[in-house]
């Protein structure tokens, strides 16, 4: 058949269906009314449920592990896509099958479950928080929300929020950071962008899984009070602003319980206070009673046939429902929660369709938020941007020469065509280790030109020092692998990078290093160095953004998430027993030691000073901010602050207001914006500040209280370095909801 025949009988197919659907929705309208798109979700929810029998009621509230293999080896269910789970469709009532996909930079292919595929990775959640730019999220999750529907998935377990607690932690590369407002607004934004493409976004890991060491098991020990103004702020904020299907309860327990059967999190905090409509499932394996998880709060058990110690949502919770342990009303709640989600994301209308993807637009969205979110650290006397004329380039160093790495475990997206550097080990879970098929040194040369630019691995640091040695410029790469279910044992960067980075620095006056990491790692060279550049995890498109940093084609915008601590010495916790699989793990960790005071807030209230603060990153240009003008009305306050670009480039500049509640340990952030400036020119910019980052929570009273009194309100170019406060009177109060 030629093209044209083709087309045309596409296009008749259409027409056929544009002709046939208003019958057929007039039809399924009359024998199946939660068809009909004018009702609400909960009315459409309603309505279905009140037609289905028990065993279909059953039949919603477990998903199977959607892949070949697991655990237990079983074979891949029918139906399914190769993915981490599946929920078959119930054809006699027009519900769509469930297919659930990690994850959190794009659509993952576990262990290669469906050979050839790929897809595009967005920079670790680390860089998409780094641009402090909610667009961007947004985009973001708009491109791999696309991605995912397009390969047949509704579900994207995506939307990491665990704060930044540990820079240890092995997962942070998915999470957005140490601070609640930062992360709560761009992880909304990056579900809102999930979502806007009818598949459900699943905020996760609820609640501080901050740690991967013995994850399964540890307590984290906390009072309601810190948890409410820190971890749990974090996912309220998100939570109101994306508005995501599904929240995923994690692995460990929370003051002594699971909390997947935490009916603190699950249904006071979450369900009742917050007044969730969506539901919740289990992570793989976090499911640990069938009546106390689903009194608690818990909607869905996850893939329990292959990872919990029983499937707990079948037999368990049958008998538990014919002992009236379980109400049918609660089994109608957690049907209806599903079903409700897959109305208001549209999944009914919307069912995914398979079909190619613009890989080539998707690339550049990764690109684009790398671009945004890599931050500068240090440019001593403008080593930084190089000339595209540099007469010659050393790329040293982590494969560069092939790809980017990333971050490792469940969230590991496979490239089209491939890991860029196979064999690596670990080959197994939680690797391979896997490098994105984006060579920063193609990049570099597309702007120098080829015959300019040579590489060598940095494992001969012989080789790489001659190298450096007859080259204007050495650019080195240095990396340090994390992934899911381990933590870092320090943060020290292996394989001699420390003693490479060194003697290339000795070699070469003009040393620049790129860092692929999941955060903070020593740097011991790093006043030898000319330049530094965080890039995180980069993605598909960390090549060419990498490059256009360097070479000043973008001028770097990115302000870090995290603090950068001197060493594990200045950290709540310095040691993390069972680390890396070193010694025995803790069964609890006290988070109470810090409490609310995560990251920058720490360091502040124990006048600590880091090596880079939260907040920090440098430019090509500079910035200056005029006298900030602070306006009440009521517990609704703007700042208004005059900045101007005083340098020779176009720049971006993240306006950051902080603001020291009476009685508080420190300053904390309050309100953000990005805002772009030509090269000499400035703008008033006005910046809302979110009312809870001003209230306090009152267990008592179980509200956000306003304290009543003088705000000190700071414009800070990063948590350290705040210019002169202006104060503020509030009044005492209930925050209103
Ligand atoms: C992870 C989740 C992931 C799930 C399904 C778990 O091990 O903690 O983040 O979504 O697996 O792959």
């Amino acid at each position: 058949m030629n093209k044209r025949t083709r087309a045309g009988l596409r296009l008749v197919g259409v027409l056929a269906m544009g002709l046939a659907a208003p019958l057929a929705l007039a039809a399924a309208s009359a024998s199946q009314p939660w068809m009909n798109p004018k009702f609400s979700p909960d009315k459409r929810a309603d309505l279905l449920v009140s037609k289905m029998t028990q065993a279909e009621k059953l039949h919603m509230i477990r998903s199977y592990f959607g892949s070949p293999g697991g655990p237990k080896g079983f074979p891949m269910p029918k139906g399914a896509l190769g993915s981490a789970g599946y929920v078959p469709a119930i054809p006699r009532l027009g519900i769509p099958a469930l297919q659930e996909s990690d994850a959190g930079m794009g659509v993952a292919n576990p262990h290669g479950a469906r050979p050839g595929d790929g897809a595009t990775s967005l920079p670790s959640g680390l860089a998409t928080a780094a641009t402090w730019t909610p667009q961007i999220a947004y985009k973001g999750g708009k491109m791999i929300g696309h991605e995912a529907w397009s390969k047949g998935f509704n579900i994207l377990l995506a939307g990491g929020i665990d704060l930044v607690r540990d820079p240890r932690n092995g997962r942070n590369f998915e999470y957005a950071g140490e601070d609640p407002l930062l992360a709560g607004e761009m992880v909304g934004s990056f579900i809102k962008g999930i979502q806007s493409q009818h598949v459900i976004s699943t905020i996760k890991h609820y609640a501080v899984n901050d740690q991967e060491t013995a994850r399964t098991t540890v307590s984290a020990v906390i009072s309601k009070k810190a948890m409410r103004e820190s971890d749990l702020l974090a996912f309220e904020i998100a939570i109101a602003k994306g508005d995501p299907g599904s929240v995923m309860c994690s692995y460990n327990k929370v003051n002594g319980d699971w909390a997947c059967e935490n009916k603190y999190l699950l249904t006071d905090v979450l369900k009742d206070d917050w007044k969730y409509p969506g539901f919740v499932m289990s992570d793989w394996g976090g499911t640990h009673s069938s009546a106390k998880a689903v009194n608690a709060g818990l909607d869905q058990e996850s893939a329990g046939e292959q990872f919990d110690d029983k499937e707990w949502f079948d037999k368990p919770l049958k008998q538990d429902l014919a002992d009236g342990k379980v109400s049918e009303k609660r089994l109608d709640d957690m049907v209806h929660r599903i079903l409700r989600s897959m109305f208001a994301v549209g999944l009914f209308e919307h069912p995914p369709t398979k079909q190619p993807v613009n890989r080539a637009a998707d690339k550049r969205v990764a690109q684009h938020t790398l671009e945004a979110g890599a931050v500068l650290l240090r440019n001593e006397h403008d080593t930084l941007p190089l000339a595209s004329s540099t007469a010659s380039v050393a790329v040293i160093g982590a494969h560069a020469d092939k790809g980017v790495l990333a971050g490792g475990g469940s969230s590991v997206v496979v490239p089209w065509g491939g890991n860029a550097v196979p064999g690596l080990k670990p080959t197994e879970w939680p690797g391979p280790i896997m490098y994105q098929r984006s060579a920063p040194m193609a990049a570099i040369a597309s702007i120098v030109g080829k015959s300019k630019v040579h590489f060598a691995e940095g494992d001969d640091i012989a080789k790489a020092v001659a190298l450096a040695k007859r080259s204007k410029v050495a650019v080195v790469f240095a990396q340090k692998w994390a992934g899911e279910s381990f933590d870092w044992v320090n943060l020290k960067l292996d394989d001699n990078q420390d003693q490479l980075i060194e003697a290339v620095a000795k070699a070469n006056p003009n040393t620049i290093v790129v860092l692929e990491t999941n955060g903070p790692v020593d740097m011991p060279w790093l006043d030898q160095v000319g330049a530094v550049l965080e890039a995180w995890y980069p993605g598909s498109g960390g090549g060419p953004a990498i490059a256009n940093i360097l070479f000043g084609k973008v001028n770097p915008s990115g302000r870090l998430p995290v603090t950068w601590p001197r060493s594990l010495d200045q950290l709540p916790r310095k040691d993390l027993p069972g680390a890396g699989g070193h010694g025995t793990p803790d069964k609890s960790v006290d988070y109470n030691i810090e409490g609310a005071d995560v990251g920058y807030r720490w360091f502040i209230a124990k006048d600590k000073q880091p090596l880079f603060s939260f907040g920090y990153g440098l430019s090509y240009t500079q910035f200056s901010h005029g006298t900030p003008k602070v306006a009440a009305h009521g517990h609704q306050v703007k700042v208004t602050v005059p900045v101007q670009n005083t340098g020779k480039r176009a720049g971006a500049d993240v306006v950051q207001v902080y603001v020291k509640a009476p009685g508080a340990d420190a300053p904390h952030l309050a309100g953000f914006d990005k805002v772009s400036l030509k090269a000499g020119a400035s703008q008033g910019v006005t910046v809302s500040l979110h009312p809870k980052l001003l209230a306090e929570f009152d267990t008592a009273s179980d509200d956000w209280r306003i304290a009543g009194g003088d705000y000190q309100v700071y414009v800070g170019s990063d948590a350290e370095h705040l210019g002169q406060p202006v104060n503020v009177h509030l009044a005492a109060g209930k925050l209103a909801p």
